[in-house]
């Protein structure tokens, strides 16, 4: 079984404000997608790369991305979630039923290889997993009116990152169901979640930050220049 890159990369992010879409925002002199690419194509595991892309997305042809590994492009949908499935149906069309999805937010350029490395070590099996690492800030549940109401507990509190690593066809099912039943699926690993999967928690780091709002394109060329590169 083969290891695919997922890249659902079909958003528009309003957040950013700008005219072209965060994934293609240079990022130190490189689109943020090409570095995100570069980063999950550079580890042996992996056989190659599937983006999903909005089809009115006419900047990822100017990109001119190439790699010796292969990198195909399908039209995504209109949640993330559509998008992650529209690419896994497109493998289990190529004959993929047996492979893995690698699923990284396209706008994750500083995911690590030491982190990457150790997600494909410990999760390529039926339950799978994702990065993720402990909350370490104080949480506080609000009233509804400004204050605080109580102090949440964080201790097995995690924030989830990705790649999230799952079967392609145990993950379009999970994504199915879920769909179905109208849940609100902000991560690939809540819809296995929500089938009675229960993904491992791999550590990640806190570096491997998505980029969101304008700040954080400063941040992520800090985090590359920390990464030596
Ligand atoms: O908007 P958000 O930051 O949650 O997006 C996370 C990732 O999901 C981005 O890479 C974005 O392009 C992708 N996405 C998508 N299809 C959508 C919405 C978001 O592929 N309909």
């Amino acid at each position: 079984p083969r290891i695919w890159a997922v890249l659902p990369a079909a958003g528009v992010g309003r957040r950013m404000g700008g005219p072209l879409p965060k994934q293609y925002l240079p990022l130190a002199g490189r689109p943020v997608i090409a570095r995100t690419l570069d980063r999950l194509l550079a580890l042996p595991a992996v056989h190659g790369a599937v983006v999903a892309l909005s089809p009115e997305d006419n900047h990822w042809d100017a990109l001119g991305y190439r790699h010796r590994k292969p990198v195909h492009r399908v039209p995504g949908g209109a949640e993330r979630s559509d998008s992650v499935q529209s690419v896994l149906h497109w493998l289990a069309e190529q004959g993929g039923t047996r492979d893995y999805a690698l699923v990284h937010d396209a706008v994750r350029p500083c995911v690590g290889m030491a982190e990457l490395e150790r997600l494909i070590d410990r999760a390529r099996d039926e339950r799978g997993g994702l990065l993720a690492f402990p909350v370490r800030d104080t949480l506080k549940r609000d009233d509804g009116d400004g204050h605080v109401a109580r102090t949440v507990d964080r201790e097995g509190l995690w924030h989830a990152l990705t790649p999230q690593l799952f079967p392609v066809m145990a993950l379009r099912e999970a994504l199915a169901k879920a769909g179905e039943a109208g849940l609100t699926i902000t991560d690939d690993a809540s819809a296995m979640e929500a089938v009675g999967g229960r993904p491992r928690l791999i550590p990640g780091e806190a570096t491997n930050i998505k980029i969101t709002r304008p700040a954080d394109l400063a941040l992520a060329e800090a985090i590359l220049v920390a990464q030596g590169g």
